[in-house]
C-alpha cells in the first residue's frame, strides 16, 4: 500500500516532462535518429577490435551491431570499417586518460545486461523490455534462442523506425516487438497497456542501460514506479548509474567538472546520480527492492555502477 501511494504521487512526471526523459540532443531533433545510440553502437564495434574484449562482450554482438548499423542506414560501411580499425581503438584508449576504464565499460555494460536477461529467463521471466534500446541487438540475437519469451524494445520513432528497417533486412523475429513511441509524449504504462502482447502480470526483466543519468530525480522515480506498475511479481529491473560525489553531482572522478561541462555542451547533460548507500531507500520508494546479490558485480566500470532491483 505504502509503495502504491508513493508511486502514485509521481505518476504525472516522467513521460509528460518532455525534456526530462528525452536526452536534450534527441528531444531537440525529435525527427532525427539518436546520436547517443549511434555512439554506443560504434563503440561496441570498436571494442570488437580490441584484444581480449571477446572474453567480455556477449557472443555475436559485434557482428550483429555492424550489420544492423549498415542495414538500417544508420552508418555507412566505411564508417563501420573505420570503427573496427586499430586506429580507432587507439583513439578511444587515448580518451581513457580522462575517464579511466570508460572505453571498455560499454563491453561490461552490455555483458551485465545480457547476463541479467539470461538469469531472468532462467528464473521464469517471460517478457523482456529494453527502454531506450537504440541500436542494441540483444533482443534480435536472443529472440530465436528463447522462442517462448517476448522481447519488447521502446525507442523514439526516428530511431526505432531506422532500426526496424535494419531488423527487417537482417530477418524479423516473431517474438521481438519494436515499439516506436516518444516516451516524452506517451506514458510507458499507456503504451504497454494498449499492446496486446504485453502481459502486466508476467515476470519481466527490464533493462535501462545508460539511461537514468540523463533524467531528473522525479523522472527516474516515476520511471521506476511505472515499471513496477506494468510488471508481475518476481520481475527485475537492471540499470547502470553514475554515483553521486560529496557535492551531490555525478562523480566522474578527477575530471568531473570538465565532463559535466562537456556533456552539457553536447546537449546530453548528466543530471541524476545517487550514492550506492542511498539506492535502497530510493528504490523502495519507487516500488522496487535493491537486490545487489543479483547484480554479480560491485565494481565501477568507467563512470558507472550496475544495479538490480526486484519486485
Ligand atoms: C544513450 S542511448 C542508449 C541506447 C541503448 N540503451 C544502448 O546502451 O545501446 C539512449 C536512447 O534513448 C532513446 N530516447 C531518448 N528519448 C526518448 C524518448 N522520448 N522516447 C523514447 N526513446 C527515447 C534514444 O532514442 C536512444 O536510442
Amino acid at each position: 500500500m505504502k509503495r502504491t501511494r508513493r508511486c502514485a504521487r509521481y505518476s504525472e512526471s516522467i513521460f509528460q516532462f518532455n525534456n526530462k526523459f528525452c536526452f536534450k540532443g534527441d528531444s531537440v531533433h525529435k525527427d532525427k535518429p539518436s546520436k547517443t545510440a549511434y555512439k554506443v553502437a560504434l563503440n561496441v564495434v570498436t571494442l570488437g577490435a580490441k584484444s581480449g574484449m571477446d572474453r567480455i562482450l556477449p557472443p555475436g554482438i559485434v557482428q550483429a551491431t555492424e550489420t544492423l548499423l549498415v542495414a538500417s542506414g544508420a552508418a555507412g560501411a566505411r564508417t563501420v570499417r573505420w570503427s573496427r580499425s586499430q586506429r580507432m581503438v587507439s583513439v578511444y584508449k587515448a580518451f581513457d586518460w580522462m575517464l579511466p576504464g570508460q572505453f571498455e565499460a560499454f563491453a561490461h555494460r552490455k555483458a551485465f545486461c545480457e547476463r541479467q536477461v539470461r538469469d531472468g529467463i532462467d528464473g521464469d521471466s517471460s517478457q523482456i523490455l529494453v527502454l531506450g534500446a537504440g541500436y542494441d541487438t540483444m533482443g534480435w540475437r536472443l529472440a530465436p534462442e528463447f522462442s517462448d519469451v517476448n522481447f519488447f524494445e521502446i525507442d523514439h520513432p526516428a530511431t526505432a523506425r531506422l532500426k526496424g528497417r535494419g531488423i527487417e533486412a537482417m530477418g524479423q523475429r516473431d517474438n521481438l516487438y519494436l515499439i516506436a513511441e516518444d516516451l516524452g509524449e506517451q506514458k510507458l504504462v499507456d503504451v504497454l497497456e494498449t499492446n496486446e502482447s504485453w502481459d502486466q502480470s508476467a515476470r519481466t526483466v527490464i533493462i535501462a542501460e545508460g539511461l537514468v543519468m540523463y533524467l531528473s530525480c522525479e523522472a527516474v522515480r516515476d520511471l521506476f514506479c511505472q515499471c513496477a506498475a506494468i510488471t508481475g511479481v518476481g520481475s527485475r529491473i537492471a540499470f547502470s548509474y553514475i554515483p553521486a560525489g560529496a557535492d551531490g553531482r555525478p562523480d566522474a572522478g578527477r575530471w568531473t567538472g570538465l565532463m559535466l561541462w562537456l556533456q552539457k555542451v553536447i546537449g546530453e547533460p548528466w543530471i541524476w546520480s545517487i550514492g550506492p548507500e542511498d539506492l535502497g531507500p530510493f528504490l523502495e520508494d519507487s516500488g522496487w527492492t535493491n537486490t545487489p546479490e543479483l547484480a554479480g558485480t560491485t565494481c565501477k566500470h568507467g563512470v558507472e555502477f550496475y544495479a538490480v532491483a526486484t519486485k
